[in-house]
């Protein structure tokens, strides 16, 4: 079942956004060569804990961190430990926050002082083709056209769409209906109506699409050993244009479209 927001979730729900999103802002400036992900990690929570809200995935399935850490081959779900970030690593951050009752859900990924441009063109096409997705994020479509666009664009300049990982309906809790695939795979896809809030989340790798889970369980790592990005917005389906709730300039898809 897809439960739509009603305005009074919207209330507290867009708050909770708002507070993943900052996080994530302040997690990317806090990011320097020579930090550990440990550190990051430390940081988030502190960051967190500092806005009164709660890491929706420590201790989800037993999830052992605050925010998700992905370094360079490493696609999602990656662990905080001892490594330490050089200049030229690309390191994905995935923030999601319980507040209010509901969470906010985001995700970027960035270059640690600067990167190369193979490197540097696998994130903007990741980020681009989130933005294409949303654009179809509007009630009448379905979920299909937000597949199927983000699909079309990063398969087009070359990269691969993550198979084994989907975005997903967000609200009071991390995970809901419906779920919202970065590719066209042939199920029923619902409709998008009004009040519907989804985590649109591709993961694009510069090699092939399969991926494999590290012995921690967790770190989900690309197969041929290639750079992979995840860009990931929570984004509300309106009676116009899609409202990106995780965006803190409250700027609408027109002027955030690159
Ligand atoms: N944004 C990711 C997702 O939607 C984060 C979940 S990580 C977990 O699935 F650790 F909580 F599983
Ligand atoms: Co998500």
């Amino acid at each position: 079942m897809i439960i739509l927001k009603t305005e009074r979730d919207l209330k507290a729900m867009r708050p909770a956004c708002m507070v993943a999103a900052t996080v994530l802002e302040e997690v990317a400036a806090f990011v320097k060569p020579g930090i550990s992900t440990r550190e990051i990690d430390q940081f988030a929570a502190e960051r967190i804990k500092g806005y009164g809200a709660k890491s929706a995935f420590l201790g989800y399935r037993k999830y052992p961190c605050h925010i998700c850490i992905s370094v360079n081959e490493e696609v999602v779900h990656g662990l905080a430990n001892d490594r330490r970030v050089d200049f030229g690593d690309i390191i994905s951050l995935d923030v999601g926050v319980y507040y209010n009752g509901f969470v906010g859900d985001n995700a970027r990924t960035i270059a640690v002082g600067g990167c190369n441009v193979a490197a540097q063109q696998l994130m903007d096409v990741a980020e681009r083709g989130l933005y294409d997705g949303i654009a179809q994020a509007v009630a009448g479509n379905r979920i299909l056209d937000i597949s199927r666009a983000i699909q079309v664009y990063v398969e087009s300049n070359g990269y691969s769409v993550v198979r084994e990982f989907v975005g997903h309906g967000v609200g009071r809790k991390v995970h809901e209906e419906p779920q919202v695939p970065n590719f066209v795979d042939g199920k029923s896809s619902p409709k998008l109506r009004p009040g519907m809030t989804l985590a649109i989340e591709p993961m694009i790798n510069a090699g092939r699409a399969e991926v494999t889970v590290r012995n921690d369980g967790w770190t989900v790592v690309t197969r041929d050993g290639s750079l992979s990005a995840h860009f990931e917005h929570t984004v509300l389906i309106t009676d116009s244009e899609p409202e990106i709730l995780t965006c803190r300039e409250k700027t609408q898809l027109k002027s955030k479209a690159l």
